[in-house]
């Protein structure tokens, strides 16, 4: 059901992750993990501030799977940005995740001290703590400055991209030279959004028999990008795992591209306050 992209440091990362950004802690976190495994998932996205890391471990733990077996993701929060706390913060999200590495650990916004916050993580990376580090809604200025500072490319950028909010511009710029993944959130719009509702979406939906929640996951797919949709009813985990099954034409990919309207589910990276 899955396939793999080889990231800029050689490891390997699945196309396909569950989110769980607003998946209550508890059984509906553990649950949803667990039906995802069970799908085929081998992917599974959270942070610390989601406050589901306990559940997310617990779903690892039920679904029998080897922790190897898994790409594990979480991320540092910018309180913990801000007081220079990223190695403790790390070691917490571990106690919770009941694990003793992660796949990716990834700066969750480029807050106040995010440069320090990076050089403590290339030390977890050198300890082989964490198989990769990387950020999250960084801005090309944002890498640029990376890049001038520190000789370790983040494998990945985690950026919000959906129909209605592209972003095709900073993606090329990370698919090019600095060859960084990108992490595609919100990929369906996010929460509330009307994204899969649009008639311009389901008239491809309709032609290719798929619903219009695929036909998207298929086209950030195509695209090159990483997915990592979010659900917590177990037919739409497994539904949004049947996507490497069917393709998408050209015309197909840019009448979706067409519906950028520029307009963020989420918040602005250069103008944020939290
Ligand atoms: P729910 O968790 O109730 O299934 P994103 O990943 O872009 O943040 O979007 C997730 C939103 O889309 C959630 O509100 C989720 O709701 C909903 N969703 C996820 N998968 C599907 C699907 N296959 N069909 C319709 N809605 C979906």
């Amino acid at each position: 059901t899955d396939t793999t992209l080889t990231m800029n440091n050689g490891v390997q990362i699945p196309q396909l992750g569950l989110g769980v950004f607003q998946t209550p802690d508890g059984k509906a976190t553990s649950q949803a993990v667990t039906w995802a495994l069970q799908a085929g998932y081998r992917h599974i996205d959270t942070a610390m501030i989601y406050g589901n890391e306990e559940s997310v471990g617990q779903g690892l733990r039920d679904s029998g799977l080897k922790r190897r077996d898994v790409f594990l993701t979480t991320k540092l929060w910018n309180d913990d940005i801000r007081s220079g706390r990223a190695k403790e913060a790390f070691e917490e999200s571990l106690d919770r995740l009941g694990t003793d590495y992660v796949d990716l650990y990834l700066i969750h916004w480029p807050a106040q001290g995010w440069q320090q916050a990076w050089q403590d993580m290339e030390e977890l990376y050198r300890q082989r703590r964490v198989r990769a580090i990387g950020v999250c809604n960084f801005q090309q200025h944002h890498l640029e400055e990376l890049h001038s500072i520190s000789s370790t490319k983040p494998a990945v950028n985690q950026i919000e991209s959906s129909p209605q909010f592209v972003n095709q511009e900073l993606i090329d710029y990370c698919h090019g030279e600095l060859r960084i993944d990108v992490e595609a959130y919100s990929p369906l719009g996010g929460t509330g959004g009307s994204v899969l509702s649009d008639p311009r979406l389901e008239s491809i939906s309709r032609k290719v028999g798929r619903s219009p929640a695929q036909v998207v996951l298929r086209w950030h797919i195509q695209r090159g990008l990483v997915v990592i949709p979010k659900s917590t009813h177990q037919e739409r985990i497994e539904q949004n795992a049947q996507v490497f099954d069917f393709t998408l034409d050209e015309d197909d990919m840019k009448a979706i591209s067409a519906m950028d309207s520029g307009i963020r589910a989420g918040a602005d990276p250069d103008n944020f306050d939290f």
